[in-house]
């Protein structure tokens, strides 16, 4: 495992993904699911968060105590499938400013083509995850920090849930100082552009499209 990588092997999140990748499961479980392991993976892509410390009173004594510092953090979902990592990030992060990045696959050439780009102010002075399920070519999740940082990102994370070697290969050529955290590493792209093993179309899988 590479700094540019982390692949998040905890019990809690393999188990849930297993449950995530079987076929049967259901449009509901799949999300709840998906909320659930996210949570977990901000614990991790969170964990170098910058600090300071605060004057506070305990009941008991005043103590000079740690808490976050700078802005609020941005999270940005790279539409549609990743706004199903939203909630996992917010429950654990409630305060964080939102940002959307639609880009959609040309299903031809596996190209990203942008159709929406909305994102909170002052990027270049917060802590950007930018959060998407499948990192699979890695085209489109490239693409999407190509416009983070045009806006002025400079301190960016790339949350996944499942990526595929092509897909950290880009991101690495592209993006060496994004670091990609992921719950798992899987074996290869087929030649629509799916994850194998995978768990199949996020999206459609998330709600319940097809
Ligand atoms: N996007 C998905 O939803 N699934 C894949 O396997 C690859 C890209």
């Amino acid at each position: 495992m590479s700094d540019h990588l982390t692949i998040v092997d905890h019990p809690l999140v393999q188990h849930k993904l297993t449950l995530m990748r079987d076929k049967g499961t259901s449009t509901a479980s799949f999300r709840q699911l998906l909320r659930e392991i996210t949570l977990l993976l901000a614990y991790e892509v969170t964990h170098d968060l910058p600090m300071t410390t605060r004057q506070i009173e305990t009941p008991l004594e005043e103590i000079e105590a740690p808490i976050l510092a700078g802005k609020k953090l941005a999270l940005v979902s790279i539409l549609r499938a990743g706004n199903g990592m939203l909630d996992g990030v917010l429950e654990l992060v409630p305060s964080a400013r939102v940002g959307f990045v639609g880009l959609y696959r040309d299903e031809k050439t596996l190209q990203p083509v942008q159709y929406y780009f909305k994102v909170p102010e002052g990027l270049d002075s917060r802590v950007v995850i930018a959060v998407d399920p499948m990192l699979a070519t890695g085209n489109s999740s490239a693409a999407a920090v190509d416009l983070l940082k045009q806006a002025g990102a400079t301190d960016i994370r790339f949350l996944c849930l499942l990526a595929a070697p092509e897909g950290v290969a880009r991101m690495k050529e592209a993006h060496p100082d994004v670091p990609v955290i992921t719950a798992a590493l899987d074996r290869q792209l087929n030649e629509k552009g799916y994850i194998l093993p995978g768990l199949g179309d996020a999206g459609d899988r998330m709600f319940g499209t097809k």
